[in-house]
């Protein structure tokens, strides 16, 4: 039986809008469907998730200091944090939890000021462009790569 991981997932300001906001950009899912699909997802994986999502930089924070000896790793989707953030970028390097920074949208085909991530130096790897199925993926790299940390 695999072992059980638990991951924190974080969704970064404005992220609670998903559904209404720029659909054009980032589709119709709700963030309520994307945490529902990280929990059927997470089922077969065998981890447990937490989920949190945040409008402000000082609750992502809290909650990354707070996931150090609580979990194993960290997905987070920052939102526009990505591009200014050297404070949550600070935090994940203090934690030192393995992460991974995914986005629904392809932020290296957008505006320029999005092509530059804080987050991605101190994550494992970035999954962009993929919509909801970004977090998925990004799920599932994360676990693989705490399976073969253990197994190593
Ligand atoms: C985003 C991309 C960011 O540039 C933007 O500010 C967001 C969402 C994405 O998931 O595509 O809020 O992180």
């Amino acid at each position: 039986m695999a072992r059980s991981y638990r991951i924190l997932v974080l969704h970064g300001p404005n992220l609670n809008l998903l559904g209404k906001r720029e659909p054009g950009t980032y589709g119709l899912s709700t963030l309520a469907e994307i945490n529902q699909s990280l929990e059927k997802l997470a089922v077969h994986l065998s981890c447990e998730l937490s989920t949190f999502q945040s409008n402000h930089e000082g609750e992502l924070i809290d909650r990354i200091h707070a996931a150090m000896d609580k979990h194993h790793g960290i997905l987070i989707n920052p939102g526009a944090y990505t591009h200014t953030s050297v404070a949550i970028r600070d935090a994940i390097a203090a934690v030192s939890l393995p992460t991974v920074e995914v986005h629904l949208s392809n932020i290296h085909k957008r505006e320029s000021f999005r092509h530059h991530s804080y987050i991605a130096p101190v994550a494992i790897g970035q999954i962009s462009g993929f919509g909801p199925n970004s977090y998925l993926l990004g799920l599932r790299a994360l676990v693989e790569y705490l399976q073969l940390q253990s197994n190593a």
